[in-house]
């Protein structure tokens, strides 16, 4: 899909890939809706964006509260109209043993990372339909075709955005509405906290920047594509996980030895 002058509305636009994304989008002419639950940073990204000449709204929506995605989608529909793109990108991630999480927190998570992108995608998909062309691109993770010790939850939220980007794309077929999941790896952004940095660094994680998965998801969207994996060899496992998960068992078992002291606050 060309990307000037389409309407595009992104979800954690605000955050470290989110704020890179937009100002790639803008740099391709798109115009940039802006959904985050910060304020001031969503008018610095505003400011910088109209500063190079693109252009961009703001919409200040916390996604974990109930019915929050019919209110944005409202308060889009009356003042925007409908968009051609939406970028499911907000989320937040969660590191350590499963049997200690914050039940509420694991809760939030999921209304974060699955409910608010389903029920926004509910909400803006008719105005696509009508119009017979759009598409929506979810954000998921490597950890969301390689379920991985210590971030069971985030895991487990990321195999549903999987899941639900594989269906909907095969109940859109043909209606010119495409489904984009699109998986980074490791990426330097402030959702990794220190303790997610020190394994990630343990274990000799590969990282990328921000603007590098930005990049590849507007390369994604350009090229209409329905899954994309960031980074080599993350892509092979993914595919090796799919067909020889006891072999990633065996690998994996090694490095959740080393991983577990960090899980555990060490
Ligand atoms: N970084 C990685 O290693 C990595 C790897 C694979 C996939 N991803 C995925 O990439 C996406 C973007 O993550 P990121 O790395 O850019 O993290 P990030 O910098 O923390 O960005 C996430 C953004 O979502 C916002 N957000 C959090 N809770 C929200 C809420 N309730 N309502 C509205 N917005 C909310 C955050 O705001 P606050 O900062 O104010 O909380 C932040 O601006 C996420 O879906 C993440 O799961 C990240």
């Amino acid at each position: 899909m060309k990307l000037s002058g389409k309407k595009i509305l992104v979800t954690g636009a605000a955050g470290g890939i989110g704020s890179e994304l937009c100002l790639a989008l803008a740099g391709k002419g798109a115009i940039l809706h802006l959904v985050d639950i910060d304020v001031t940073r969503l008018e610095q990204l505003r400011q910088a964006i109209q500063a190079s000449g693109g252009k961009a709204g703001v919409f200040l929506c916390d996604l974990s509260a109930p019915h929050a995605s019919e209110v944005l989608a409202q308060q889009l529909q009356d003042t925007v109209g409908s968009v051609d793109i939406l970028i499911n990108c907000a989320g937040i991630a969660s590191f350590g043993l499963f049997d200690q999480q914050n039940p509420d927190q694991m809760e939030k998570l999921w209304r974060i990372n699955v409910i608010a992108p389903m029920q926004l995608t509910r909400a803006l998909l008719p105005g696509m339909l009508s119009r017979g062309h759009g598409r929506v691109v979810n954000v998921g993770s490597i950890f969301g075709s390689i379920g991985f010790a210590y971030f069971t939850a985030y895991s487990a939220s990321k195999f549903a955005m999987r899941g639900f980007s594989e269906a909907l794309r095969r109940e859109l077929e043909g209606s010119g509405v495409g489904v984009t999941y699109i998986a980074p790896r490791y990426t330097r952004t402030a959702i990794n906290d220190g303790p997610v940095n020190r394994m990630a660094q343990a274990v000799g994680m590969n990282s990328d920047d921000p603007s590098t998965v930005a990049m590849h998801v507007v390369r994604a969207i350009e090229k209409d594509r329905n899954d994309y994996y960031i980074g080599w060899p993350e892509s092979l496992f993914v595919r090796i996980n799919a067909l020889l998960p006891r072999l990633v068992d065996g690998a994996l078992r090694k490095q959740n030895i080393k991983t577990r002291p960090f899980a555990l606050g060490h």
